[in-house]
C-alpha cells in the first residue's frame, strides 16, 4: 500500500474538510496542514505518494501551497503525485496554471467544486461573489461523490 501524505492549504474550512475526508478514504493517510506549526520543516522521506490539496481564489491556487510545492519540486517529481483543487469554478484549473510541471507529472487531478459561507466573507469578497453569482448568500457546488471517486482512483493505484 502506498504511504500517502496529503498536504493541504485553504483559506476557510472546505479544503481542510476535503483533505480529512480523502485521508479517511485512503485508510488513514497522513495530513499536513500548511497553516499548522512546523509545516515548513516537514520531510517527505518515507512517503510514496503526495496529494497537494488547495483552494483557489481569484484564479490563484493557494499561495502557501504553491510556495511549499515549488520549494520541493524536484523531490515531488520523484514521487507519485495527485492534485486536489477546491473552488467553485470547475472549468478552470488554477493548480495547473500555477504548477505546470507538477501537474504534468501528477497521476490524478480532481476539482470537485467548492463552498462559500457568506458570513465568513470580507466586504470585498462579498462584492466579488455578488458580481460573479448575481446573488448574496451561501453557495456550494461541491460534489462529495466526485471527491470519493478520486479517493477510489487513488486507492486502486495503491
Ligand atoms: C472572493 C472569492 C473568490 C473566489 N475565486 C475563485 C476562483 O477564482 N476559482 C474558483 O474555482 N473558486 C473561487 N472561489 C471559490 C472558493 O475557492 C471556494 O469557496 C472554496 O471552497 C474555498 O475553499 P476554502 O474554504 O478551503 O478556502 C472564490 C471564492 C471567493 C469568496
Amino acid at each position: 500500500m502506498k504511504k500517502t501524505l496529503i498536504v493541504f492549504a485553504g483559506k476557510r474550512g472546505t479544503t481542510k474538510e476535503a483533505a480529512g475526508r480523502l485521508a479517511a478514504a485512503l485508510n488513514g493517510a497522513s495530513t499536513l496542514n500548511l497553516a499548522g506549526p512546523g509545516a515548513g520543516r516537514s520531510a517527505l522521506d518515507g512517503y510514496d505518494r503526495v496529494v497537494l490539496a488547495g483552494s483557489s481564489y481569484m484564479g490563484q491556487w493557494n499561495p502557501s501551497l504553491v510556495d511549499w510545492a515549488n520549494a520541493r519540486e524536484n523531490e515531488l517529481m520523484g514521487k507519485d503525485l495527485a492534485i486536489l483543487e477546491l473552488g467553485m469554478n470547475k472549468s478552470e484549473s488554477a493548480a495547473m496554471q500555477a504548477q505546470p510541471r507538477l501537474s504534468a507529472h501528477a497521476q490524478a487531478y480532481c476539482k470537485p467544486g467548492g463552498c462559500v459561507h457568506w458570513a465568513e466573507l470580507t466586504f470585498m469578497e462579498r462584492m466579488i461573489m455578488k458580481m460573479v453569482n448575481g446573488k448574496k448568500g451561501d453557495a456550494s457546488n461541491l460534489d462529495w461523490a466526485e471527491l470519493d471517486a478520486f479517493g477510489d482512483q487513488l486507492k486502486e493505484a495503491q
